[in-house]
């Protein structure tokens, strides 16, 4: 029965609901268990047309609200679903609770007020289930502003409403959720969420634990041969002449070898995760930039208005913004996503820049990232980064596992003059030679020279490839992250797709050692993920053309 629950919203019958059906479902809703006993429900059952009416148009003007809030790529899934069936369905049932029920001392209220609502979720759950037995379908509406709610529907001002659900008869209850079949979403694995003893030794009952890292590369497969030959093959057969797209031909087979599908799914919506952090090294004069910039730009890319917001809302993607070891403390602000491994690094140019554990907890943070995009319905990931003083890691990195002399692969940054630059590449040559960095193990490479964010970029190329979901690198920070990646799993490459050719010098040892050809090239060497912004177009354009471009065969076209 649990299985087969569904949330619906379509297909409604217009028959109406008897009243011992309708009376069976209220019993199994008020069985429900309730903090202290408290029973803090209420339910009122709406049949009026008039006040459905009244529903619909208050949660029209959120569901316009919310459509607007959306980044292109997602509104336009968006428009296609259906949120509500408050005028389809006969019967409305608004599910309350009441936070002073049971009077002052409900036990295990006094602790936790919030429990009195919990008890009236799971009322609904009972409601929910007890619907589904009897043939009801039942739809959950949240778009509304709660208080607006209260006064609309004319309840006393003291209870919460904690559910609207709309509910009647339907033909069928389909297997997935309907967020699901439009590819708004996914389901999450159980192994994601099963945690034996500690937080993240996750296990199911009966498995050894297992760590993330492990489990991702473990997972990671190369590209799929039937779909990337079935690709080939199709590009032959569309009306323009053969490998007249070019590069865009080899990310459209890359892209169906990566999903063992033809054509492949268009990789949209796509979201950025900027992932920002400190450096130790920064006191040895690196960079003019103060510090504290990176926690301002953090702030900047959060309230919209940094280069990467504009670029993503261009290209209609996410922005999402990742403390995974910035200095200072960031408030907690919608869209950032609070995972600081440690405020910083320490200065690789005199000791490790983290522990082991750090660098992996780090590339785990990557990882969780990646399934959470994916999760939520993102068909493409896009690097990004911020962290004053991190195109000194990135030489660092670059030099460890290119074998190309410091000199040659540190740049400018965001724009230094000589005498800096010179200091520079003084203090990469310098932790080379303290750290002698091993680049057959990848990890103490990191710890050693490496970033948090670098860390991070390398578990979210992991953590992409592992779901099979392509991952378009930004600049030299990504170029970087990408061969600690290879050395790790070398098969990861196969989800990577070069955005960009940075300016700094490093980008191209890193581009040419991954053998990866940028699609973009204009000089620039900003990062927050804006090259890779700016490749999106074409990738999904690839994708696109082999979704739509017709063949000689379908549309009559002679062949040469
Ligand atoms: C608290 C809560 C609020 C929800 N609000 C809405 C909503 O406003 N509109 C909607 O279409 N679905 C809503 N849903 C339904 C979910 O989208 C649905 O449960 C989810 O996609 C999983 O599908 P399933 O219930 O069929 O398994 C809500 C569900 C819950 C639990």
């Amino acid at each position: 029965m649990m299985r087969e629950r569904r949330d619906i919203r379509k297909g409604f019958r217009t028959d109406p609901i008897p009243h011992e059906v309708l009376l069976r479902v209220l019993e199994a809703a008020h069985t429900a268990p309730s903090v202290g006993h408290s029973q803090p429900w209420d339910f009122v059952v709406i049949r009026s047309a008039e006040t459905r009416r009244t529903m619909h148009e208050l949660a029209q003007k959120q569901r316009e609200a919310y459509a607007k809030s959306l980044p292109k790529g997602r509104a336009k899934q968006f428009k296609e679903l259906k949120i509500e069936a408050i005028l389809d369905t006969p019967v409305n049932i608004v599910v309350t609770a009441d936070p002073t029920r049971g009077g002052r001392h409900t036990l295990g209220r006094h602790t936790q007020p919030q429990m009195a609502p919990y008890s009236s979720a799971l009322a609904v759950e009972n409601l929910w289930l007890a619907a589904r037995a009897e043939g009801l379908g039942v739809g959950w509406v949240s778009f509304f502003d709660e208080r607006e709610m209260v006064r609309a529907l004319g309840l006393p001002e003291h209870l919460e409403v904690v559910a609207y659900l709309c509910v009647g008869y339907v033909d069928e209850f389909p297997e997935e959720p309907e967020l699901m079949q439009a590819g708004w979403s996914q389901r999450r694995p159980l192994a994601w969420v099963v945690h034996e003893e500690t937080y993240g030794r996750r296990a199911l009952p009966g498995e050894a634990p297992h760590d993330l890292l492990s489990e991702t590369v473990a997972s990671i497969r190369p590209l799929d041969a039937k779909a990337l030959g079935e690709a080939w093959e199709r590009q032959k057969r569309m009306t323009k002449p053969a490998g007249a797209l070019g590069m865009l031909e080899i990310i459209s087979a890359q892209l169906s070898g990566l999903s063992r599908v033809c054509p492949p799914p268009i990789p949209e919506p796509a979201a950025v995760a900027i992932f920002a952090g400190d450096h130790g090294v920064h006191a040895q004069g690196v960079t003019p930039w103060p510090q504290e910039v990176t926690t301002q730009m953090v702030a900047n890319f959060l309230g919209g208005g940094a280069v990467c917001n504009a670029f993503a809302n261009q290209v209609g993607a996410e922005v999402c913004v990742i403390d995974v070891g910035v200095a200072g403390d960031l408030p907690a602000t919608p869209g950032l996503l609070p995972r600081k491994v440690r405020p910083g690094t320490d200065d690789l140019s005199v000791g490790p820049a983290m522990s082991r554990e750090e660098a992996i907890a780090a590339i785990e943070v990557g990882i969780e990232t990646a399934r959470d995009l994916v999760a939520a319905g993102n068909k493409a990931l896009l690097t990004g980064e911020m962290g004053i003083a991190n195109t000194t890691v990135s030489a660092a990195l670059i030099s460890v596992f290119t074998g190309v002399d410091p000199a040659e692969v540190t740049g400018r940054g965001t724009g230094i003059n000589d005498e800096t630059h010179a200091r520079k590449v003084e203090v990469v040559r310098r932790a080379l030679e303290l750290h002698q960095p091993d680049p057959a193990d990848p990890i103490g490479v990191l710890a050693a020279i490496g970033g948090l964010e670098h860390a991070a970029i390398v578990g979210l190329l992991l953590g992409g490839a592992s779901l099979r979901t392509p991952v378009i690198l930004d600049g030299v920070s990504a170029g970087a992250a990408a061969l600690v990646a290879r050395a790790i799993a070398p098969e990861a490459l196969s989800a990577c797709i070069a955005g960009h050719r940075s300016a700094e010098p490093g980008h191209v040892a890193a581009l040419n050692k991954l053998g990866l050809r940028p699609l973009v090239d204009l000089d620039l060497r900003l990062g927050e993920g804006t090259g890779a912004l700016l490749a999106l177009p074409l990738v999904q354009s690839a994708a696109r053309a082999m979704h739509e471009v017709a063949t000689f065969d379908s549309a009559g076209v002679t062949e040469k």
